[in-house]
């Protein structure tokens, strides 16, 4: 295990009816901007809760954050405050909301181009604008995290930033908010988690005993949730499971002490960025294949992934680790996943070779875990999706 600091200043606010909590959790006097999505909290009454805890305080209100926000909607939130002179920040919505308002809160106070907060992936450390969180998607751990990702619409480039002056100051997460979500949204929310945890668990063996716990649980939990939570959204139990697991895959706790991957996330921002493909629908083409390309030094990891999530049985190293790629597969065939790019987009011909110009043009030349991931691997693994 290497050494480490954690640090997690959010104040998680978890379970059924604690919006009306909000009420506590907003500074009194604040002025605040309401950031929210498509409008989704008008249909399912998250809105009214909102509005409802917060009567008396005043709200300006920003809809219309899309999902993968852009940079361009979320500079006209930044004028807004800055013309308003509002002072904090309420994102009621998913990743994409609550990514957006991190960007907001960076941007505000920002000295410069605030693309270049993007563009120079920076670490924000101060200066930012406070904001809190009310979940209504789970997913991305962005609720107790500081990381972000803002598409530049203009560009077609999704890119990430976080720092420690972006984490919120509170989430509320209420189970009960899933009811509303259409199934594709809860299997992306299952697959995007499960992800997160691979990223930071699958790599190789490194003497973290407890780490490799916690993920194995936090994956255990989403193959006996997921399948179900999809079907009986207002099932509590299934709910509650869900979204924790969602929060705990993401939060830094799991990533402590342990070497990390992420090339799958990169390389799946770019689907999303040229092809529109959910989020959680990129990870699904990307992982099963950059694990067989990777296979041999993710093996031993795979292997015991496969012996404890999936119970496989056996002394053979390799065939076990083989077996838990298929198994991982069969996970996201159930989830109602696609596993191909050939199932978004006719036009993936190229996809390979614009992905690798663009990492080379970053500088991005070894991902993943010890740098492996290097521009051939890349290529490899995306044409192997194709
Ligand atoms: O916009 P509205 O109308 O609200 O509709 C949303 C949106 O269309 C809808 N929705 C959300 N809550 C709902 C609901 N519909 C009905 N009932 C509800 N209760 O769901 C759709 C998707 O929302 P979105 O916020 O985009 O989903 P998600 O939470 O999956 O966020 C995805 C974004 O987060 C980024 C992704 O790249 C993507 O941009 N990520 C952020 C991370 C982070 N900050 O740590 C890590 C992730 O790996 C990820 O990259
Ligand atoms: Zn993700």
């Amino acid at each position: 295990m290497t050494n480490f600091e954690l640090y997690n200043p959010t104040r998680l606010v978890f379970g059924a009816g604690q919006i009306v909590k909000l009420k506590d959790l907003v500074p009194q006097n604040a002025k605040v901007l309401m950031v929210y999505g498509g409008g989704s909290i008008f249909k399912n009454g998250i809105y009214e809760q909102v509005k409802n805890a917060l009567e008396g305080f005043s709200i300006t209100e920003f809809g219309g954050i899309e999902a993968n926000p852009h940079y361009e909607t979320l500079m006209k939130a930044v004028e807004v405050i800055r013309k308003e002179k509002l002072d904090f920040i309420l994102a009621v919505g998913g990743g994409s909301v609550i990514d957006g308002a991190k960007f907001i809160s960076a941007a505000v106070k920002f000295e410069g181009d605030p693309k270049e907060i993007l563009y120079k992936r920076m670490a924000i450390r101060d200066n930012a604008v406070s904001f809190g969180t009310v979940l209504t998607i789970p997913a991305t751990g962005s609720e107790m995290n500081s990381g972000s990702v803002v598409t530049i619409a203009e560009t077609q480039e999704k890119l990430a930033f976080g720092g420690p002056a972006l984490f919120p100051v509170f989430s509320v997460c209420d189970p009960n908010v899933i009811v509303s979500l259409p199934k594709r949204q809860l299997q992306n929310g299952v697959i995007d988690a499960f992800t997160h945890v691979m990223e930071q668990y699958l790599t190789y063996p490194a003497d973290a005993y407890l780490q490799d716990r916690f993920s194995e649980g936090i994956l255990q939990t989403l193959v006996e949730t997921g399948p179900r939570v999809v079907e009986q959204p207002d099932n509590y139990k299934l709910a509650a499971n869900f979204m924790w697991s969602c929060t705990m895959a993401l939060n830094g706790l799991i990533q402590k002490g342990v070497p990390t991957d992420w090339a799958t996330h990169m390389i799946g921002h770019e689907l999303t960025a040229l092809y529109g493909i959910d989020h959680a629908r990129t990870l699904a083409v990307i992982a099963p294949n950059l694990y067989r390309v990777l296979f041999s030094a993710k093996k031993e990891k795979l292997a015991q992934y496969g012996r404890r999530v999936w119970n496989i049985q056996g002394d053979d190293t390799d065939a076990i680790a083989r077996e838990a790629i298929s198994k991982t597969e069969a996970f996201f065939d159930e989830m109602g996943m696609e596993r191909k790019l050939s199932a978004y987009t006719p036009d993936y011909a190229a996809t390979a070779d614009i992905i690798v110009k663009r990492f080379e043009a970053r500088g991005w030349a070894k991902l993943g875990e010890n740098g492996i991931v290097t521009p051939d691997k890349v290529k490899e693994i995306v044409e192997m999706s194709y």
